[in-house]
């Protein structure tokens, strides 16, 4: 449903014997088998070549015809995968090497370069021993006019990666760091319409908060390692290449991994399940609270949304509002997941308040109590009531909302 209609798109060339040869993924399969991709995804490989030699710097995975739409562009630079002398790698995942055994088997001459780390990845993944060198921080590869230098950069995203600069153009490829979510039709950040940014800003969001929120101290790390480098364009594997501004990419990612501890945005973000309508009944009383406070809140109701969403929204709030029922002594199931999803990505650091409502008995909050401390939440209030809310019930919680409000607007 994304593709041109008339046949393969075109590579976009980045430089003198730099090209994108890309694959767009439409929205049928979630990302990584758990996030939504509404807006589909884009997989971008980079062809470098040089007077001596041709470099392809990761690989695509086998998914709606990416390989062959590759080839096809690849044919139309006057090249095939049988000209490659270097496979870059510079990170496992299968999105970007999961077509690695189709391409062996049509070169089996290329000389695979990854870090130490990926060594034994290669193998497991794909079974591939032969022909695979280890590269480190500083290793280069002269390729004839066109330099391929190697940096490290654990965690963004596996333990193994690691980043390519071509120090002739300026051009750091960077995997899936300063990447996206989303499809566009334009490959440069200067080309892209309004329509086009009002997709990208918030895809990005999404994108980190998904993929790489977890790893926000090695994104920062990373950041710092990479500031000496002269970088004239970000070459990510999902999303744009970052042309005119690459600043803006790379201070949108270290803005973004600064949230994990909080603060982040002065918003809220308030997610909330009901099961008959009795915790749904203050939703928008918390949600008028919040406002007349001047704070902007971010509704998300689960399990009717996708924690993919719940996730971005949250990472860039420094507040969180949870309403849920207690379900069978426990939390309702949806909001443990939820729940679960946010300690995996480290949600820290919030101000945070819960309500909601029970019927025989309580119990969410005891599954609630452990998320607190691992989160190392400040939680606010806590108002639970049997069935309905009372008017005391009610105004308890207006009153805890507008603290929430408060403290959010408050911390620096
Ligand atoms: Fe785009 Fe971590 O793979």
């Amino acid at each position: 449903m994304y593709r041109n209609v008339g046949g393969h798109m075109k590579p976009n060339r980045l430089a003198t014997g730099v090209h994108r040869v890309y694959a767009r993924i439409g929205s049928r399969d979630l990302f990584e088998g758990i996030w939504p991709i509404e807006h589909g995804v884009l997989l971008n490989s980079y062809v470098v070549q040089g007077t001596k030699a041709t470099a392809f710097i990761d690989l695509v995975k086998d998914w709606e015809g990416a390989v062959d739409e590759v080839e096809h562009q690849l044919e139309s630079l006057h090249l095939s995968f049988k000209d490659i002398d270097y496979l870059v790698l510079n990170h496992m995942e299968p999105d970007h090497t999961g077509s690695l055994g189709q391409l062996c088997r049509k070169n089996p001459h290329m000389k695979i370069l990854c870090t130490k780390k990926a060594v034994p990845l290669v193998k497991a993944f794909y079974k591939v021993e032969e022909n695979v060198q280890a590269v480190a921080s500083g290793d280069k590869i002269d390729l004839g006019g066109k330099t391929l230098v190697f940096e490290e950069t654990p965690n963004i995203h596996w333990p193994e990666t690691m980043m390519t600069y071509v120090p002739e153009d300026g051009i750091l490829f960077s995997c899936d760091a300063f990447g996206s979510f989303g499809q566009y039709d334009h490959c440069f950040d200067d080309e892209l319409t309004k329509e086009e940014w009002d997709l990208l800003i918030p895809e990005t969001e999404r994108y980190y908060a998904n993929i790489v929120s977890s790893f926000s101290q090695f994104v920062t790390r990373g950041i710092q390692k990479l500031s000496p480098l002269d970088i004239k364009m970000v070459a990510p594997s999902h999303g744009i290449v970052w042309r005119k501004d690459p600043a803006k990419v790379i201070g949108l990612y270290g803005r973004l991994a600064g949230y994990m501890n909080g603060p982040a945005e002065p918003e809220i973000t308030f997610v909330w399940s009901s099961m008959y309508g009795n915790t749904a009944a203050m939703v928008p009383v918390i949600k008028q609270a919040i406002e007349e406070e001047g704070v902007k809140v971010h509704l998300h109701e689960v399990p009717a949304e996708h924690a993919s969403h719940v996730l971005a929204s949250a990472w860039r709030s420094s507040g969180l509002v949870i309403g849920m029922p207690t379900y069978e002594y426990r939390m309702f199931p949806p909001m443990y997941h939820i729940l679960d999803i946010l300690d995996r990505s480290h949600v820290n650091n919030r101000k945070v308040m819960r309500y909601g409502s029970f019927g025989w008995s309580g119990g969410a909050q005891k599954q609630f109590d452990p998320f607190v401390e691992s989160l190392k939440w400040d939680c606010l209030g806590v108002v639970e009531y049997q069935g309905s809310a009372s008017e005391a019930d009610k105004n308890k919680i207006i009153e805890t909302a507008k603290a929430l409000a408060k403290s959010v607007k408050d911390w620096k």
